[in-house]
C-alpha cells in the first residue's frame, strides 16, 4: 500500500465537490446520511442537511431530543455519506460528533425562515405524535407565543459538528474500475492512499 502524507486535509476537497454539486445536483446537494450507534451497538441511519463545512468539520442541525442526538450522547462516533447522482460521486466520512457552541447554533437558527423556526419549537422530533392536529396545534401555539420580534432558538435544538478521522472519496470510472481515495488522520496528520474499487 503506498501511503503519502499531506500538509492538506480532505475537507477542502469535500467543499469543492459540494460546490460542484450545488451547480449540478437538482435537489438537495447538501443532503447526507448520518449513521449513529446506540448503547446496545445497534446502528440507525437518516438523512440530514450539511449546513456548515470548514477545517473543524461538518455541521448539521437537529433536535436534541431526537434518536440521533440520544445515540450521539452515548456514542459520539458517527458516519456520514454524501452521494451526488449527477456527478456519480460519493464521500464517506467517519469521526466524532460534538455539539456546536450556543453562539454558533444561535447564529444558524437566526438565519432560518421564521416558519422553520416556529416548526423547530413545535416539533418534539422522534416522539410519538398523537395525530396531525396535535402538531398543528403546537405550531399555532408557538406562532402565537413568538408573534412579535425575533424567535429565540429552543434550548432543545442545536447542531453537531462531525470532526473527521477517516474520509473516502469515490468516483465512477468505466467498467466499474472506480477511483477510491482514502484519507486517515494519523497523529494529527492526514495521510492518503488508494483502494481497489
Ligand atoms: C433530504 C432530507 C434532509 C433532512 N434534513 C434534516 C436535518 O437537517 N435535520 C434533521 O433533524 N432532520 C432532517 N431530516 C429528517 C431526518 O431524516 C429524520 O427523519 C429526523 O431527523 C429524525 O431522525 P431520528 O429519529 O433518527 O433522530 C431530513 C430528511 C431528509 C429526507
Amino acid at each position: 500500500m503506498s501511503v503519502s502524507a499531506h500538509g492538506a486535509s480532505p475537507i477542502a476537497q469535500i467543499g469543492e465537490w459540494l460546490k460542484e454539486a450545488e451547480k449540478k445536483e437538482a435537489l438537495e446537494p447538501a443532503a447526507m446520511s448520518v449513521a449513529t450507534v446506540d448503547a446496545d451497538g445497534r446502528p440507525s441511519l437518516r438523512m440530514v442537511l450539511l449546513r456548515g463545512i470548514d477545517e473543524r468539520g461538518l455541521v448539521f442541525y437537529t433536535n436534541l431530543g431526537s434518536r440521533k442526538a440520544a445515540d450521539i450522547r452515548v456514542n459520539p462516533y458517527v458516519a456520514l455519506c454524501l452521494h451526488w447522482k449527477s456527478m456519480t460521486r460519493q464521500v464517506r466520512v467517519e469521526g466524532r460528533a460534538s455539539q456546536v457552541s450556543d453562539a454558533e447554533a444561535d447564529a444558524y437558527f437566526a438565519s432560518r425562515p421564521r416558519d422553520s423556526q416556529i416548526g423547530a419549537w413545535a416539533s418534539k422530533q422522534s416522539q410519538v405524535l398523537e395525530g396531525r392536529f396535535a402538531l398543528e396545534a403546537r405550531v399555532a401555539k408557538y406562532a402565537a407565543r413568538h408573534a412579535i420580534g425575533t424567535v429565540p432558538r429552543p434550548d432543545f435544538w442545536s447542531g453537531f459538528r462531525v470532526v473527521p478521522e477517516h474520509v473516502e472519496f469515490w468516483e465512477d470510472r468505466p467498467f466499474r474500475l472506480h477511483e477510491r481515495t482514502v484519507w486517515d488522520l494519523v497523529d494529527g496528520v492526514w495521510q492518503s492512499h488508494k483502494l481497489y474499487p
